[in-house]
């Protein structure tokens, strides 16, 4: 077994973490809202009809922000139905996901949940079906003082003062053919454009996120974001990023190396950015949120996808309910020690989704709430990460990759703050546990290991489930100070956080 080998040094700091980076989404679709969060009736419900069991696991996540409503359901959403007296709100047919939105959750409803789970609200608008007007007339029920017909509507639901959301999405995934009123690069440039001015008019206080691609793998990618930056660098502070990732055919050994698709993903989209900064002579920097993120078996969804009747329209069906095992749970937290490494850039993320969909929480309706295995690396993740990101190069043992040639088993990042280091470390070995050993001579003597946590199973395909909620659940580490070097001992396919004070 040939040991990694890292150097700490603190003044290799990538950036102060932007907290928004542990964001998450949540969507109208399938049993996200209804018969996820909100479930009236169900006996741990509040007086509101939500779930008090998934506050308790949503606080425990961690989450800073969270993105609303979509998504593809985004691009076919009226807002102004999901405001008012619940017995008026119209049922609708959600086209993207082919199932009927009773809107009994909407704008006013959903603030009042992320009151309880203390997490701030992103919201996207709709430039799918709709345009600059009905983001301008969202933005002015949200966060306008001034009276207005608007505000007075939002007073008379219940909310005088404004809800004050900072953080605005101009559409989503508008690259994508499945999205409704998906357009080309240039004319959604325009669009969202002509929107971020006239929101800026009303609000210039907000920051915007312009769509980019939906995968790196789409054939428009890097084309796509050039124009439409081209159209939008002035109006917007941040560009989109979305990647979801799965084991394909049975390769678990490529699926674990699909953090380095995310940091290929980060870094092109970074210098495409640059370079349209660089052709207007401009200082900006355009930011990154990579508002959706996570592993996802898209395929066997597209695979399984029922096919309803012309009059099929269920409410809440049971969609995307993946099952996470260990090794999604190594990969998981491979992408957010890669989100780390580039938080210089990243200044914004969202893991999608967060209950019952593609979510590390999941429910039973009248039954008991459960964390998936990729719960962990996000909540000890979002709870030990400190102030600032610093590199770790890991001089590592590696595997070839039919993608991304020789690949390093072992990836690392530390954050630092007053009180101590954290250390997130993956090893994406199949075949292999590998010895670790970090330099801790930079940093100021005197660390001791005060938590460590190790997520790795004999069997890389072990679940949480209802039946076993605590199959997986993280153990400790053998990690350990010695002389002026930490080391760990990482099993193959494992995932590990240590916090020194
Ligand atoms: O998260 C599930 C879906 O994935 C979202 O609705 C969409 O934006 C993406 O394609």
């Amino acid at each position: 077994m040939s040991t990694a080998r890292a150097h700490l040094d603190p003044r290799s700091e990538i950036s102060i973490i932007d907290r928004r980076i542990f964001g998450g989404f949540v969507e109208h679709l399938g049993r996200h809202i209804y018969d996820g969060i909100f479930e009236p009736g169900h006996p741990s419900a509040d007086a509101e009809g939500f779930r008090t069991d998934v506050i308790e696991l949503v606080k425990e996540l961690g989450v800073s922000t969270i993105r609303y409503p979509g998504g593809n359901f985004v691009s076919g959403y009226r807002w102004e139905d999901g405001i008012g007296p619940v017995d008026r709100r119209p049922r609708r047919l959600d086209l993207a996901w082919h199932a009927t939105e009773t809107n009994a959750v909407g704008l006013h409803e959903f603030q009042s949940w992320l009151d309880k789970v203390g997490s701030e609200l992103m919201l996207a608008v709709n430039l799918g079906t709709r345009g600059t007007q009905e983001a301008l007339d969202l933005l002015e029920y949200s966060n306008t003082s001034v009276r207005t017909a608007l505000t007075d509507e939002r007073a008379a639901n219940g909310r005088s003062e404004p809800f004050g959301v900072k953080v605005w999405c101009l559409g989503n995934e508008m690259d994508g053919w499945w999205q409704l009123g998906h357009r080309n690069a240039s004319d959604y440039g325009k669009l969202a454009s002509r929107t971020a001015k006239g929101m800026r008019q009303l609000d210039p206080s907000i920051q915007l996120v312009v769509c980019g691609s939906s995968a790196r793998s789409m054939p428009t990618f890097g084309a796509w974001e050039r124009e439409v930056l081209e159209h939008t660098f002035d109006d917007v502070d941040f560009i989109s990023c979305h990647a979801y990732y799965q084991e394909r055919d049975g390769d678990a050994q490529e699926f674990l190396a699909s953090a380095v698709d995310m940091q290929k993903f980060i870094e092109s989209v970074v210098a495409t950015a640059d370079a349209v900064a660089a052709a207007r002579k401009s200082d900006k920097r355009i930011m990154i949120s990579f508002d959706e993120w996570n592993v996802w078996y898209l395929s066997r969804w597209e695979e399984q996808a029922v096919t309803y009747g012309p009059d099929e329209w269920p409410v809440a069906p049971r969609q995307l309910e993946d099952q996470y095992h260990v090794l999604d749970a190594v990969v998981f937290g491979d992408l957010l020690v890669t989100l780390l490494q580039h938080s210089d850039r990243v200044r914004s993320a969202s893991l999608a989704q967060l209950v019952n969909v593609i979510a590390p929480i999941m429910t039973e309706p009248g039954g008991p709430t459960w964390r998936q295995t990729t719960f962990f690396p996000f909540s000890i993740t979002s709870r030990l990460a400190g102030a600032q990101a610093v590199r770790l190069e890991v001089d590592s043992p590696a595997f070839p990759s039919s993608r991304f040639g020789q690949v390093s088993s072992v990836n690392a990042v530390a954050t630092t703050d007053d009180a101590g280091v954290s250390v997130f470390l993956v090893n994406r070995s199949q075949d292999a546990a590998v010895p670790v050993e970090i330099d801790l001579s930079s940093v100021a003597p005197g660390l001791a290991v005060v938590e460590s946590h190790l997520l790795a199973d004999d069997d890389i395909y072990a679940a949480n489930t209802l039946e076993h909620p605590e199959r997986v659940v993280p153990t400790a580490s053998d990690a350990r100070v010695e002389g002026r070097a930490l080391r760990v001992t990482l099993p193959a396919v494992s995932w590990a956080a240590i916090r020194l004070e």
